[in-house]
């Protein structure tokens, strides 16, 4: 989806080396905490230096971190209008905390778990915005049917064949009554959503 994305033009994806902008003979982007304490923190020159290069008038700068604000739908939707981001991913205990006030626009989480890597975290936030750019997915529909768009679950999908190991596709998605299909469907997004996620229910 990734190289499709680009190959249509509508990403430049670009991935680069805190290493690149440090000064010091080793490359270290990371130091001891102020004030003691456990891990290493990511020193704010090399970030500083990377954004300040790379931004422009266009520039968005997002940090993934566990301490940021939770990564859903609707955020989604709203990183994947803005035209250019930078997204800073941290691989240690944290983070000098002046890159936040000073450089970062937004810092995000993708969940109340936490990784040793936010560059992986910037993976499923790429994702998630990417199919949402237009031309990106196969059918342009398929985004707006998602699960978390309409506010409920997917209703359950089948395909052929329409029985295995003796269970049974239900009847009314063979029947083409497509007004049954699609109170079947919606029922049963409520009753999934329900079992699932009781908290997106009003
Ligand atoms: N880095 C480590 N854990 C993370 C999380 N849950 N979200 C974003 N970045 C992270």
């Amino acid at each position: 989806m990734m190289g499709r994305a680009q190959e249509a033009g509508v990403l430049d994806l670009r991935i680069h080396n805190l290493r690149d902008w440090t000064s010091d003979r080793h490359h270290v982007v990371d130091d001891a905490p102020f004030g003691g304490g456990q891990g290493m923190v990511m020193k704010p020159e090399p970030i500083f230096a990377a954004v300040e290069s790379l931004r422009t008038d266009a520039s968005t700068v997002v940090l993934m971190t566990p301490q940021g604000r939770r990564f859903a739908q609707p955020m989604a939707q709203e990183f994947s209008a803005k035209e250019h981001l930078i997204i800073v991913c941290g691989h240690y205990e944290g983070i000098d905390h002046r890159v936040i006030e000073h450089l970062v626009d937004a810092e995000i989480s993708i969940g109340d778990y936490v990784l040793t890597n936010g560059a992986i975290a910037a993976v499923v936030f790429v994702d998630a915005i990417v199919r949402l750019l237009p031309g990106v997915l196969g059918d342009e529909q398929s985004a707006a049917d998602d699960s978390f768009s309409s506010g409920l679950l997917e209703a359950p999908q089948y395909t052929r064949p329409a029985e295995f190991r003796g269970w049974k596709v239900p009847d009314v998605l063979l029947s083409g009554h497509h007004a049954e299909i699609a109170a079947w469907r919606k029922r049963e997004a409520e009753r999934r959503t329900r079992e699932n996620r009781p908290d997106l229910l009003p």
